[in-house]
């Protein structure tokens, strides 16, 4: 069976300008091959110098065992802020400790509990949304997931559909802010010198300023309906009324619409991005959909599942893992050196950047068997659990992991066993997807895929 598709590695070598023009446009096939092999790599240019780093030592170093040495660089707030102010994802220091220490208990195992019945909620219209069009006739499906992860993230947080007014308004505008600024830009990357004028676009400036207030509306009536003891127990009413244990402080207003955009923004993208990921690789290998449809078929029903129904979705838990590894849907992460450092016998200065890449340690060739294979079992192997431990990051680690990680790994899996459950998933001869990192790791021209309604067997 033939690999599930991976760019083509950019051939030889390039300046600093041929260099950026290549990232801007997709920064995965940027890359050189030697780094699927290389356990350290230096880029010098007369601005900055960068380190990418694939050696599972350096990774727990710089994530794990030292992470206040290499915070996140003030140039990615800087090209966030229009959009995210001060959020949790931006921020440095005691700033950022007091804000994840509110966040964090409101993701913890007992409370995603809570949180399981909109997610199958979620999941349910997920299903009756895409019935109209398994007709076996081309869907675009990263369109779809995308729709059904916000409407995960509204339920969840503030116990309102996709189709409210307020959250179509907010998703919407998500998508017309991410044309006119992505995320993973390349000033936020690239170190460029300071004398570089970094501009956000008026309609950069302008959709941020229309996210923000649809969001500050949203708060506004949660913080009122607290006020009046009506509010839905939900996680927006969870963050805002828990304080800090340390000096009590709640977030106000304004910090609690950055972090509700980084949840929005975080929570939805990349998970609607691993799913979409996950049904390509599904329609690729239709034994493993088999294998699937065959787990989900039952214990599934609406009307009495239970957030422990998960613990039997093991394949199709493996299975999102392995889409995870394949195609991580944040492919890169960015540090930068707070002070000098010796990394694999070189001098790294101040200043330096320090990418860490997922894309290129879960293909690592020295680390994984069969590296661009598509194997869920893998993760039953020696060589699977050893990398699991060491090698595989699709929420990054250590202090700064991803709050959300376990919440992902339930919604992912439930997603993908209910639609999987009512659908089969075949690919579009003519249409094959090509991974590309923009925002996150999605097809350069969509990812399609035929729908025909899945008959019980
Ligand atoms: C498959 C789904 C997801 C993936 C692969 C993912 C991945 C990541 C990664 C790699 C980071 C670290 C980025 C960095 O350090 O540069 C991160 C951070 C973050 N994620 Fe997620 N995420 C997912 C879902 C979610 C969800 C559902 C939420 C919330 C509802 C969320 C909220 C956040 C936040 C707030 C941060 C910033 C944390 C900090 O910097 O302290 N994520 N995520």
């Amino acid at each position: 069976m033939t690999h599930p598709p991976k760019p083509p590695a950019r051939a030889g070598r390039v300046s600093l300008r041929q260099y950026a023009r290549l990232f801007r446009d997709d920064i995965l096939s940027a890359q050189p091959a030697h780094l699927y092999r290389a356990w350290m790599a230096e880029f010098r240019t007369p601005f900055f110098r960068s380190y990418l780093c694939n050696d599972p030592k350096l990774v727990a170093l710089v994530l794990k065992q030292r992470p206040e040495d290499f915070p996140k660089s003030d140039r990615i707030r800087e090209g966030l802020a229009p959009l995210l102010g001060n959020s949790v994802f931006v921020t440095n220091g005691e700033v950022w400790k007091r804000q994840r220490r509110i966040i964090d208990p409101a993701f913890e195992g007992g409370r995603l509990r809570d949180t399981f019945p909109a997610m199958l909620a979620a999941g349910v219209a997920a299903v009756e949304r895409l019935r109209a069009r398994a007709d076996g006739s081309p869907v675009e499906i990263e369109a779809e997931t995308s729709q059904a992860a916000a409407d995960v993230i509204f339920r969840t947080l503030f116990s309102i559909p996709i189709e409210h007014g307020v959250a179509r308004g907010v998703f919407d505008a998500f998508k017309a802010h991410q044309r006119a600024q992505p995320v993973l830009n390349l000033g936020a990357v690239l170190p460029l010198p300071k004398w570089v004028p970094r501009f956000h676009s008026r309609e950069t400036r302008r959709t941020a300023r229309a996210i923000r207030a649809l969001i500050a509306g949203l708060t506004a009536q949660r913080m009122a309906e607290i006020a009046e003891g009506t509010a839905p127990d939900d996680l927006a009413t969870k963050i805002m009324t828990a304080s800090d244990p340390e000096t009590g402080r709640c977030f106000d207003a304004p910090e609690m619409v950055d972090q509700v955009a980084i949840f929005f923004l975080a929570g939805h993208e990349t998970s609607a991005s691993a799913l979409a990921w996950a049904l390509y690789l599904l329609a690729l290998y239709p034994e493993w959909q088999d294998k699937v449809a065959k787990e989900a078929a039952t214990g599934l029903d609406p009307g009495t599942v239970g957030v422990s129904a998960l613990k039997r979705l093991a394949v199709t838990r493996d299975v999102f893992r392995e889409a995870l590894r394949l195609y991580p849907p944040v492919p890169m992460m960015v540090r930068e050196a707070a002070c000098p450092h010796r990394l694999r016998d070189r001098e790294v200065p101040t200043g330096a950047q320090i990418v860490l890449s997922p894309w290129h340690l879960h293909r690592h060739e020295r680390l994984w068997d069969n590296p661009d294979g598509f194997d869920p079992g893998r993760f039953a192997t020696d060589n699977g659990k050893a990398c699991l431990r060491s090698a595989y990051i699709p929420f990054s680690a250590g202090a700064r992991v991803c709050p959300g990680a376990g919440f992902a790994m339930v919604e992912g899996p439930l997603l993908l066993a209910l639609l999987v459950r009512a659908f089969r998933f075949a690919p579009v001869a003519d249409r094959p997807a090509m991974p590309v990192a923009h925002l996150t790791v999605r097809g350069r021209d969509g990812i399609w895929l035929r729908l025909s309604p899945r008959e019980p067997e």
